[in-house]
């Protein structure tokens, strides 16, 4: 695994010359972002040596580099889903060689079901914590000391400043948004009735099928992690409500100048 990540990282090194200080993780519908991006550098996933190919619509699949609230950004437009057969190693490796790229913090967006009371349709949630309730871990398999500790500490897994600075830049820009807490599940079913219920008893407030692998490997490497959430359908209320893919890419692209707003602004202010 290691010479896979150096590889590719010298491979994009010798492309791009880059030297970015942020990663950014562009989720369902929320790959627009990149058109905020000043950029000075696009790679197709497919031209990039080992890494996975996104097999999902609603995700770009393209390494995008440049300038985005005056920092430098690497972002992956499409992520890599557990659901689509990759293993979590594979998942994850694009996290490792944008640390291996120098990336000194990681920002996340996804899409997600809310099941809190308190949250609506298009709602923005900063996540704080997470429940991990894929059946795998991309730790699991033998640790390679150079990307971090065998038993990695998570009790800070999201960056409490990054939190903090972002609920204030939404209050202040009037965008409706939570603080809450993302489990993670394989996918691809959407939750049935009991299952949000579930997932909400055991102490979520949102629903979704990524984030948390690529959490889990940036705190593995010591990154400050920071994740953003747009609630695209609602689960584990009286009424079950049905939910579909369409929906969840039309409700996310809706709502993703506000995350976007939010990411740019939090970009310039750190
Ligand atoms: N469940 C799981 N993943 C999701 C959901 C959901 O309700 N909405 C968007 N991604």
């Amino acid at each position: 695994m290691l010479e896979k990540i150096k590889e590719t990282a010298e491979y994009i090194l010798s492309k791009t010359g880059a030297k970015p200080e942020f990663g950014i993780v562009l989720g369902s519908g929320l790959g627009g972002l990149v058109k905020e991006i000043e950029v000075e550098h696009a790679l197709e996933y497919t031209s990039i040596p080992n890494f996975p190919v996104s097999t999902v619509k609603g995700h770009g699949g393209k390494l995008i580099f440049g300038k985005l609230g005056g920092k430098n950004v690497i972002a992956l437009q499409g992520r890599f889903h557990y659901y689509e057969g990759y293993s979590m190693q594979e998942v994850t490796f694009p996290i490792r060689v944008m640390i291996a790229l120098g990336v000194k913090r990681l920002i996340l967006s996804n899409a997600s079901g809310g099941m809190n009371p308190a949250y609506q349709i298009g709602d923005v949630v900063i996540i704080n914590d997470h429940i991990n309730l894929l059946p795998s871990n991309p730790l699991i398999g033998r640790n390679y000391d150079e990307l971090g500790p065998r038993f990695p500490d998570m009790s800070v897994p999201y960056d409490p400043a990054m939190i903090k600075l972002a609920k204030s830049i939404a209050d202040k820009a009037g965008v409706r948004s939570h603080i809450g807490v993302y489990a993670a599940v394989s996918g691809p079913c959407f939750e049935t009735p009991a299952e949000y219920r579930y997932i909400r008893t055991i102490g979520a407030d949102l629903v979704g099928m990524s984030t948390v692998p690529e959490v889990i490997v940036g705190r593995h490497a010591n990154i400050p992690c920071f994740a953003i959430s747009i609630v695209t359908d609602l689960g584990g209320f009286e009424e079950a409500q049905s939910v579909s893919h369409e929906e969840v890419l039309k409700v996310a692209t809706a709502a993703e100048s506000k995350m976007t707003s939010i990411i740019k602004e939090l970009l310039h202010s750190l």
